[in-house]
């Protein structure tokens, strides 16, 4: 077996902050990139709704919800399939801002002092005379712990964000090593990914889209208005049959977006061959519409069956608690909340983390998933057989970590017996997991 194989499959995960209603500079950007992506094989993908972060910003109750909903029915109209991805909406995991304390007891107060987002706010109002802190919520000075606890909650290796929010797994990165440092190898380092070829688009007045600019058109604005949006994009004032330049010009660059090779080539050549404005405008109008439309249409019904988005949300975070639930429970007890019945050592704590048995994913040639327990030494203890989704060998680790041997039999039919493992030294492996669970 190659390493390739043995590694855990790559762990994407990212969130989406509940504070407005999609635009098309969010899809581009953002929800089909992230779609796409998921539907790889080789990868485990954890979307999620940053409800807890969108308070820091908003505080009118209806809006979050609203919110909330109009991106889920989003991402969902978008492709996003909830049995692939594990999508949630972050208030439903309460280990998240359980993992926000520990890792703020971990994080330099200096650290967040730098923290873009809160050093805006800062330079703002000393430029402006006031106190540094005016109207600086606590909560906007702890962003970052909270989406670090975000992040390292399933110890997600790769975080597709915008370049904003670079800082941000820097810093997450950084709680990963002090907490590693002080209580053994726990958390996964994340690395921030930069999806290189996706465009940055522009809004109606030439400037990139965005809500701050108010110059946004909505994902899913009905087909009359989107039209009318269109209409509405900056353009200079060449003439029909006056040739026109596509460098600079918003509305070719949001064509691109959608286009593909050859129909953006023959928009170019429209340009230069002196297009009407009216004509291009409608030309992109109807490219837009042609891949919005059926996505608009699975939206509405999204957005009239809210029960079937809370279901699907509710199955999400059940699934993540599967994994946040016990990890919580072995970082609780590193950092020493243990039931006091136990009765750890100081000296037997260090030796469990040395001696930390670990679960590994991985996927075969023939198509299925599979893992396998080895120890400290990388001895093997147990081995799978096939599953036909990594959830469902998720599934599986996350009961021999909640329970132990006693898990064993229930699991009978999925692991590899008659082998010479030794099962002395699983149950002892399994025990030593299970001990760290109680806290
Ligand atoms: N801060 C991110 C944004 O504004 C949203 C977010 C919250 C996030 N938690 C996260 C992104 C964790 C990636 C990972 O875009």
């Amino acid at each position: 077996m190659t390493n390739k194989q043995m590694s855990t499959p790559l762990r994407f995960l990212t969130g989406i902050t509940t504070s407005g209603t999609p635009h098309l500079g969010n899809y581009v950007g953002s929800i089909r990139p992230s779609v796409r992506a998921s539907l790889k094989a080789e990868v485990e993908s954890f979307y999620f709704l940053a409800d807890y972060h969108a308070l820091i910003k908003i505080d009118e109750p209806s809006r979050i919800q609203r919110s909330t909903l109009e991106i889920a029915a989003s991402w969902l109209a978008a492709g996003l399939d909830p049995e692939r991805v594990i999508f949630y909406r972050q208030s439903d995991i309460p280990e998240i801002p359980e993992l926000t304390w520990l890792l703020t007891c971990v994080t330099g107060k200096g650290t967040l002092n730098r923290a873009h987002a809160y050093k805006a706010s800062v330079d703002k109002n000393t430029s402006a005379g006031v106190d540094p802190d005016a109207d600086v919520s606590a909560g906007l000075f702890m962003y970052p712990v909270l989406m670090g606890a975000d992040i390292l909650m399933f110890n997600a290796h790769k975080v597709p964000v915008g370049r904003d929010q670079i800082q941000h797994i820097e810093m997450a990165r950084d709680m990963a090593h002090s907490f590693n440092h002080r209580y053994g190898e726990h958390f996964v380092p994340p690395e921030a990914e930069i999806e290189e070829n996706v465009a940055t688009l522009p809004g109606l007045d030439g400037r990139k889209m965005s809500k701050s600019y108010d110059n946004t058109i909505p994902l899913f604005a009905p087909r009359e208005q989107l039209k009318k949006l269109i209409a509405a994009i900056v353009t200079d004032s060449a003439a029909p049959g006056e040739a026109k330049t596509v460098e600079g010009s918003a509305l070719f660059q949001i064509y691109q977006a959608f286009a593909t090779p050859i129909e953006t080539a023959a928009l170019r050549q429209a340009y230069a061959d002196g297009i009407a404005w009216s004509d291009a405008k409608q030309r992109v109008f109807e490219r837009i519409d042609f891949e919005i439309a059926p996505l608009r249409e699975a939206y509405l019904a999204l957005l009239n069956d809210p029960g079937k988005i809370e279901a699907i949300l509710l199955a999400g975070a059940a699934r993540a608690r599967q994994i946040a639930t016990p990890f919580m429970g072995r970082l609780r007890n590193a950092v020493g909340l243990r039931d006091l019945r136990t009765q750890a050592s100081s000296k037997a704590a260090k030796s469990t983390k040395v001696a930390k048995p670990v679960f590994k994913q991985y996927r075969e040639h023939d198509g299925k998933f599979y893992f396998k327990l080895l120890d400290a030494q990388s001895r093997l203890l147990l081995q799978s057989l096939g599953f036909d989704s990594p959830q469902q060998a998720a599934q599986a680790i996350g009961l021999l970590q909640t329970q132990g041997a006693s898990a064993l039999p229930a699991l009978a039919d999925k692991l590899q017996t008659g082998t010479d493992l030794d099962a002395t030294n699983l149950r002892a492996a399994l025990q030593l997991m299970t001990a760290a669970e109680c806290g």
